[in-house]
C-alpha cells in the first residue's frame, strides 16, 4: 500500500488564490542522450495581502534537485523542505529571484507527462501537471508568467529546437552542439509550456490574417511522413479563417507551429504557439487515412487552434473549471465542423458519441458533474462529461440566447477576462448579462450529475383545436448526489400534420403562428405548453436537433416513428425516429417478443429511405445504420451484451437479405467513379456504398462475399480498403486470412495504419475473437509503451466490442485487468483510462458483476498502484 496522504482528494471548496506570483521564467535546457539538465531562473513576488510568514511552495515530481539559489545565494539543505511532491522555503522576501537546477531522465519517462522521448526526439506534455516534472514551480493554471526558453543540444541529432513564442536568437555551443532562444510575449500558465528537439521535416506555409499580418505556419513531422501534412495545413488555414469570420478572433503570434509525435497520451495539446499532436490527428494521405480520419484531423486541428483564445488567452482558475475551456472549445470545434460539412450529419455523430460515451459514464460510479467537486488525480477528469456534455451545455446557452447574442457574449467574455484565469461562473455571468437573462438555474448543469429524463405526454382537444404537451423532468440519483433540483432545459419541438407537412406554430397567448420549430423552456419539474389553431391531432417532433443532453420519453407507436422517419423536416429528429424504431425491434427480439411484423416494418422504413427521390447519401448512411450496441445496452436492465449482439445481427441479416438487390444497386450507384477525391460527393458516396457493402457482407450470398474481397483488393484508398477488411475480419475463411496477412505485410512499417490492423481484429465479430485478442497482445508489434497501440487493441476490445469483452467466461475481464496492472507501471494515465469498462459493472447480471468486481479487486490489490488507477478502482468498488 502506498501512503494514505498521497491519495488525498483535492477539493474545489479548498481553493485558495496563489500566495506568490511568478512574473518571468527563464528556462535553460541542456539535452543529452542520458539525461536533461534544466536551469530555471524566476522572478517571484508575494501576492497582495498575503501574510509575510507564508512559506513558498513549489511543485516538483520525479526530479533530482541539483542546486537552489535565492537572490544569488546558494541555499543549504536545511533552508528548505523537500518532499516527493515538491519543495517549500519557510522564509522568503516579498520580491526575489529564485534559481533552480534540476536533472531529469526523459529517456526513462514512459508516463509521457513532462519531458520525454518519442521516436528519437524530445518533446513535452505539461497539461495538467507535467511541468512539475521539469522543474520546481507553482504548477497551477492561475499562475501566469512570461516564459523565455533556451535549448541546447547536439546539432546533428536535433537540428530542430522549438519552444513557445518567437525565436529570438541562436548560436553554436561548441562540441557539435547548438542553442536557440525563444521568447513568448504572452503570459501563460505552466501547463501551456512546450519544448521539442529533434530531426524533423518542416512543411511551411503562410496565412494572411484579415488585418493583413502574415503568420508562418509550420508542421513538423518525422521525415518519412513528409508527404502527409497537406490536409492538416489546409485545415489549419480554414480554422484560422473561420475563427476570424465567426468570432472575430485573429491569431496573436507571428508563427504557429504543430509537431506530430507518435507517442502521446491524448489527441493533441494546445501549447501556446507550439501545439503538440498525436500523429493520428496530423498525418493523412488517401492511402493511409480514412475519410473519418481526414475529418478528425480537421476537427482536432480546429479544436487546438480555437484554444488559442478559449483556453490560452483566457484560461482556467483551477482544474475544476476544466470544462470552461474544454466544453467551450469542443462546441466551437463542432460549429466549425458543421460549417465545413453537413450540419445534420455532424449533429447525429455528436449525439451518437454522447450516448455511447457520456451517458454510460454519467450512470457509473465514475459519474461527476461537468464541474467536478473533488479529484484524486486530475488526469482522470479529462472525460466525456467534461468535454462533450460540457459542449452540450454550451450549445444550450447558444439555443437559449440565439446565435448573435451568444457570439457577442463569448466576445465580451474574452475581452473582459483577457490574460486571466477564471471560472465557469464568470462565463455564465457574462452570458447572462449579455442576453439580459437570468441564467441562475442554468448553473445546475454544471453542478448536478446524471442524465435528466424528460417525459412528454400530450392531449388534443378537437373542439377547440388545442394541443397540449405536458412535460416533466427528473434525474436519477447518482453516487455523489441523492436528490436533484430541476434543470433549465430547452426543448425544441415541431408538429407535423397527418399529410407530413410541418405546421406553423402558435402557442396560447400568441396572435399569429410563426415558424415550425419552437424552443420550450422547461424550468419546473412539470409544465404544460398549449398550441392553438390545430385542425387535427398532430404528430409531435420532440427534442429537435437534440436540444438538450437528456433522455426523452414519449409513447410513440411504431407507425408514428415510421411516419417521422419519412416526413420530419428536422433531420436530426428524422434520424432519431428511425433509430428508435430499430431500437424497439431489437429490444423486443432480445426479450423474445419479436413478431414477424416487427422486422417487416423496419425493412419497409429502410426501403423508403433508400428509395426516397431526394436521398442525401450521407444522411441516408446515418439513417440506415442500426443503433450501436452500447446504446442498445442502456435500454436493458441488466444489460446482456451477448444477447444484444445476437439480436442486432439477426435484424441486420434480415435487412441484408430482404433488401439485397437494393443494397447492390446502392453500392453500384454511389460508389464514386474514377480516382479518389476528398470532396463532399465522394465522401458521401463512399460512406453510403460502404454501408451497403456492410449489409452485403451479411447476405451470405457468394456473389456478395466476392464483392467484399474484390473491394479490398482493388481499393485505391484506406476508406474502402479498411471497410472491406473489417468485414473480412468478421469471417473465418481463407479470404479473411489472406486479406489480413496482406494488410499486415503492406503496412507493418506504418504505425498508424498498423493500429488499424490491430483495431479491426480486436473489434471483430469473429466467433473466437477473445482468443485472437490474446494472440494480438503477444504480437511482436504490440507495445504497452505506445498509447495508440494500447488503445487499438485493449481499448478497442474492451470498449468497442462489448459482446466479446463481456463473454460469459470472464476471459475478457481477466485480460483487461492483467494489462491494466502491467500498464500502470509504465503509463498510469492510460492504464486508468483502460480500466474504465470494468467500472460499469452495475449494469450487468449477477454473474458478470461478480467477475468484474473480482478483477477490480485484483487491480486494487496490486502493489504500488498509481493514484490514477487507484482512484478508478476504488471509486468503482465503493
Ligand atoms: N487540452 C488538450 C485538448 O483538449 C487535451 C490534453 C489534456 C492533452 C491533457 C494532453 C494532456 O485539446
Ligand atoms: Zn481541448
Amino acid at each position: 500500500m502506498t501512503d494514505q496522504k498521497q491519495r488525498k482528494a483535492v477539493k474545489l471548496s479548498d481553493y485558495e488564490p496563489p500566495a506568490f506570483e511568478v512574473e518571468t521564467v527563464d528556462l535553460h535546457f541542456q539535452l543529452t542522450e542520458d539525461c536533461a539538465r534544466v536551469r530555471t531562473r524566476m522572478h517571484l513576488h508575494r501576492a497582495d495581502g498575503v501574510d509575510l510568514h507564508e512559506p513558498l511552495h513549489l511543485h516538483g515530481e520525479a526530479l533530482e534537485l541539483e542546486a537552489l539559489y535565492l537572490d544569488g545565494q546558494p541555499l543549504a539543505m536545511d533552508d528548505f523542505l523537500l518532499t516527493r511532491q515538491g519543495l517549500s522555503i519557510e522564509r522568503v522576501p516579498d520580491r526575489f529571484e529564485l534559481e533552480v537546477h534540476t536533472l531529469l531522465r526523459p529517456q526513462d519517462n514512459t508516463s509521457l507527462s513532462g519531458l520525454y522521448r518519442s521516436g528519437g526526439n524530445f518533446c513535452t506534455q505539461c497539461e495538467a501537471e507535467g511541468f512539475r516534472r521539469i522543474t520546481y514551480f507553482p504548477d497551477r493554471p492561475d499562475v501566469l508568467s512570461r516564459f523565455t526558453t533556451t535549448i541546447e543540444a547536439d546539432r546533428q541529432r536535433y537540428p530542430v529546437l522549438l519552444s513557445n513564442g518567437d525565436l529570438v536568437d541562436s548560436g553554436d555551443a561548441g562540441e557539435g552542439r547548438h542553442w536557440v532562444k525563444w521568447v513568448d510575449p504572452w503570459p501563460k500558465p505552466s501547463y501551456l509550456f512546450a519544448l521539442v528537439a529533434g530531426d524533423l521535416h518542416c512543411h511551411q506555409d503562410t496565412y494572411r490574417t484579415r488585418s493583413g499580418r502574415d503568420v508562418q505556419l509550420e508542421f513538423y513531422v518525422e521525415h518519412e511522413n513528409a508527404n502527409r501534412t497537406g490536409h492538416a495545413m489546409e485545415s489549419l488555414k480554414k480554422a484560422m479563417r473561420w475563427d476570424e469570420d465567426t468570432y472575430g478572433l485573429e491569431y496573436d503570434l507571428d508563427t504557429y507551429m504543430v509537431v506530430a509525435v507518435g507517442d502521446f497520451n491524448m489527441g493533441a495539446m494546445e501549447n501556446k504557439g507550439l501545439n503538440i499532436f498525436n500523429t493520428q490527428y496530423v498525418l493523412a494521405s488517401p492511402e493511409t487515412a480514412t475519410d473519418a480520419d481526414f475529418e478528425a484531423v480537421e476537427a482536432v486541428i480546429g479544436h487546438e487552434y480555437f484554444h488559442n483564445y478559449t483556453g490560452n488567452r483566457v484560461t482556467c482558475r483551477d482544474w475544476f473549471q476544466l470544462s470552461l475551456k474544454e466544453g467551450l472549445t469542443v462546441f466551437r470545434e463542432q460549429q466549425f465542423s458543421e460549417d465545413m460539412g453537413s450540419p445534420a450529419v455532424q449533429r447525429i455523430q455528436q449525439v451518437r458519441l454522447l450516448r455511447s460515451a457520456q451517458f454510460p459514464e454519467d450512470a457509473s460510479p465514475m459519474a461527476h458533474p461537468v464541474r467536478p467537486e473533488s479529484y484524486v488525480e486530475i488526469n482522470n477528469f479529462y472525460t466525456a462529461t467534461v468535454y462533450i456534455k460540457g459542449a452540450e451545455v454550451i450549445r444550450m446557452y447558444h439555443t437559449l440566447l440565439g446565435d448573435a447574442v451568444f457570439r457577442q457574449g463569448v466576445k465580451r467574455y474574452l475581452e473582459r477576462f483577457d490574460g486571466q484565469a477564471v471560472t465557469i461562473e464568470d462565463f455564465r455571468q457574462t452570458l447572462a448579462e449579455t442576453g439580459g437573462r437570468d441564467l441562475g438555474q442554468f448553473g445546475r448543469w454544471y453542478s448536478q450529475t446524471g442524465t435528466p429524463r424528460v417525459r412528454v405526454r400530450d392531449e388534443f382537444d378537437p373542439a377547440r383545436g388545442r394541443y397540449t404537451l405536458h412535460i416533466s423532468q427528473s434525474c436519477p440519483p447518482t453516487p455523489d448526489q441523492a436528490e436533484k433540483k430541476p434543470f433549465h432545459i430547452p426543448v425544441a419541438v415541431g408538429l407535423l400534420g397527418r399529410d407530413g407537412q410541418a405546421l406553423s406554430l402558435r402557442l396560447s397567448g400568441e396572435s399569429v403562428a410563426e415558424g415550425t420549430t419552437r424552443v420550450l423552456e422547461l424550468t419546473g419539474s412539470e409544465q404544460q405548453f398549449t398550441f392553438e389553431g390545430l385542425a387535427e391531432r398532430p404528430v409531435p417532433s420532440l427534442l429537435r436537433g437534440f436540444s438538450a443532453p437528456v433522455i426523452l420519453e414519449y409513447d410513440y407507436d411504431d407507425d408514428d416513428l415510421a411516419f417521422l422517419l419519412a416526413h420530419d423536416n428536422d433531420p436530426f429528429a428524422r434520424w432519431e425516429a428511425g433509430q428508435q424504431l430499430a431500437l424497439r425491434v431489437i429490444l423486443r427480439r432480445v426479450q423474445g417478443q419479436a413478431s414477424p411484423n416487427d422486422s417487416r416494418q423496419v425493412i419497409q422504413a429502410f426501403q423508403q429511405v433508400l428509395e426516397a427521390p431526394d436521398l442525401d447519401p450521407s444522411l441516408a448512411a446515418e439513417a440506415l445504420a442500426l443503433p450501436q450496441e452500447a446504446y442498445l445496452a442502456q435500454h436493458m436492465d441488466p444489460a446482456d451484451p451477448v444477447a444484444i449482439r445476437a439480436a442486432r445481427e439477426a435484424l441486420r441479416t434480415e435487412l441484408a437479405q430482404a433488401l439485397a438487390s437494393q443494397w447492390r444497386d446502392t453500392y453500384r450507384r454511389y460508389r464514386p467513379e474514377g480516382p479518389w477525391r476528398l470532396d463532399a460527393d465522394h465522401i458521401a458516396g463512399r460512406r453510403l456504398a460502404n454501408l451497403a457493402l456492410g449489409y452485403l457482407g451479411a447476405t451470405g450470398a457468394a456473389e456478395d462475399n466476392g464483392l467484399v474481397q474484390q473491394q479490398y483488393h482493388r481499393a485505391d484508398n484506406m476508406t474502402d480498403s479498411l471497410a472491406a477488411l473489417a468485414l473480412l475480419a468478421d469471417r473465418e475463411d481463407e479470404a479473411a486470412v489472406t486479406a489480413l496477412d496482406d494488410f499486415y505485410q503492406r503496412w507493418r512499417q506504418t504505425p498508424l495504419v498498423l493500429d488499424k490492423w490491430f483495431r479491426v481484429q480486436a473489434m471483430s465479430r469473429h466467433p473466437r475473437v477473445v482468443e485472437r485478442v490474446q494472440a494480438l497482445v503477444q504480437h511482436p508489434d504490440f507495445d504497452l509503451r505506445n498509447p495508440n497501440r494500447v488503445r487499438a487493441v485493449i481499448g478497442a476490445f474492451a470498449q468497442g466490442n462489448p459482446a466479446a469483452f463481456h463473454d460469459d467466461s470472464g476471459t475478457g475481464y481477466r485480460l483487461l485487468a492483467a494489462h491494466v496492472i502491467r500498464l500502470d507501471a509504465i503509463n498510469p494515465q492510460v492504464a486508468a483510462r483502460m480500466a474504465l469498462p470494468l467500472s460499469k459493472w452495475q449494469r450487468y447480471d449477477a454473474s458478470r458483476q461478480k467477475m468484474m468486481k473480482n478483477e477490480l479487486q485484483r487491480i486494487a490489490d496490486a502493489p504500488s498502484l498509481s493514484n490514477d488507477v487507484y482512484e478508478v478502482v476504488s471509486r468503482s468498488l465503493e
